[in-house]
């Protein structure tokens, strides 16, 4: 089976990896600030190293205070992490459908979403395509609310000129396996604000407070710290940062390589009609993680069972958000969402790694072309 995603972790990499099991800290040692450091000249704001991307989320919304009777705005097509961590947090989640060529969240159906209760707009940049980040700054900025960025598909893509991780106030990343950089499980917060990112980062670490300045309970000696806030533990141990410091020196290549698979796709299957192609803004871009295709929602099964049939690797990402049973307890509808639904009901996912060789592209172009 030729696989949907696949991580690429080469001699340089497992280099790396060894030094760290040799060092004397496998975990909250050097290689985390160094890791945040090199995460930082990529996202261009101050970042912090977390165990997931899910941790990432739930560290986001644990920065920005979110609570019972806040609601967050979501898009529908996304991997359900992006809601299930604010809803951990009492929090109401309010879906805005997508836009149909991008499915990122539309920024006019976030606008007609907004209540006195909302806290936070959350952005999922789709297939690694930034979501239209300034509409949806201006929204936030209007009604004084947050702006999340939910990029676990796309470090290393840019919106006019600004790279992802440095426009919303917050922004999250995953380094999981079939994304564009992997930690194994991993993840990073990044924020243009220091004390979101801080509170971010206490979360993460426990909710430990070490600075004496801040002590509530004086006179105790060197050992002590304090809490003032439940945290959790979401520490990225060095072993995985080492990874993750050795993968960045190569975001770029597999940058290219994921925009050579796109551009051959689109090239060869851009003949056939009844197949939509994924467009781009543009003023991005992209690190593609997916490379989404459509077709007539009664020929997707079709297609998508015949390319499995033939070793083809596809995937259909994502079944709406809310059509999970954990939703529709709630009260939400199938139907709800109609571009989203419709998104869904048409999209297959083709494979899309830096591992993909040139043979296996054009076996997927071939099968593809042929059913
Ligand atoms: C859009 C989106 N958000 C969040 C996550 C969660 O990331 P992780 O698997 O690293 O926890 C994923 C991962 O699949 C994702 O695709």
């Amino acid at each position: 089976m030729i696989p949907y995603g696949h991580h690429s972790i080469n001699d340089d990499d497992i280099a790396a990896v060894v030094s760290a099991l040799k060092s004397d800290r496998l975990t909250t040692g050097p290689l985390v600030e160094k890791f945040e450091l090199a995460l930082e000249k990529v996202a261009g704001a101050p970042c912090i190293a977390v165990s997931s991307g899910t941790a990432a989320l739930h560290c986001a919304y644990a920065a920005i205070g979110l609570g019972p009777g806040d609601e967050v705005i979501t898009p529908p097509i996304t991997f359900v992490a992006t809601q299930a961590t604010a809803a951990l947090f009492g929090a109401t989640i309010v879906f805005a459908d997508v836009q149909s060529d991008t499915a990122n969240i539309d920024p006019q159906a976030v606008e007609a979403a907004i209540t006195s209760r909302t806290k936070a707009i959350v952005a999922v940049d789709y297939a690694g395509h930034p979501a239209d980040l300034d509409e949806l700054r201006s929204i936030a900025d209007k009604y004084g609310i947050y702006l999340i960025e939910d990029a676990a598909h796309s470090i290393g893509s840019s919106y006019k000129g600004r790279p992802v991780g440095s426009i919303a106030d917050i922004t999250t990343f995953s380094f999981f396996p079939t994304k564009n950089l992997t930690t194994g499980e991993g993840g990073a917060v990044a924020s243009i604000h220091p004390e979101l990112l801080e509170k971010a980062k206490r979360f993460s670490r426990q909710g430990l407070v070490r600075n004496p300045v801040e002590f509530r309970i004086k006179d105790q000696g060197l050992w002590h710290q304090e809490v003032h806030e439940f945290g959790l533990n979401y520490r990225l141990p060095d072993v995985l940062c080492a990874l993750g410091i050795s993968q960045l020196n190569h975001l770029n290549e597999f940058k290219d390589k994921r925009n050579t698979i796109f551009e051959t796709y689109k090239r060869h299957l851009q003949d056939l009609i009844e197949v939509q192609l994924p467009s781009q803004r543009s003023f991005t871009s992209v690190n593609w993680h997916l490379f989404p295709i459509r077709v007539n929602s009664i020929k997707r099964n079709f297609l998508f069972n015949n390319l499995r049939a033939a070793g083809i690797g596809v995937q259909v990402n994502y079944i709406p958000a809310y059509w999970h049973p954990v939703f529709q307890n709630l009260g939400y509808k199938k139907g709800q969402y109609p571009v989203s639904d419709s998104f869904f009901a048409s999209e297959i996912s083709l494979p899309m790694s830096f591992a993909l060789s040139e043979e296996q592209m054009h076996k997927v172009v071939k099968v593809a072309k042929s059913i």
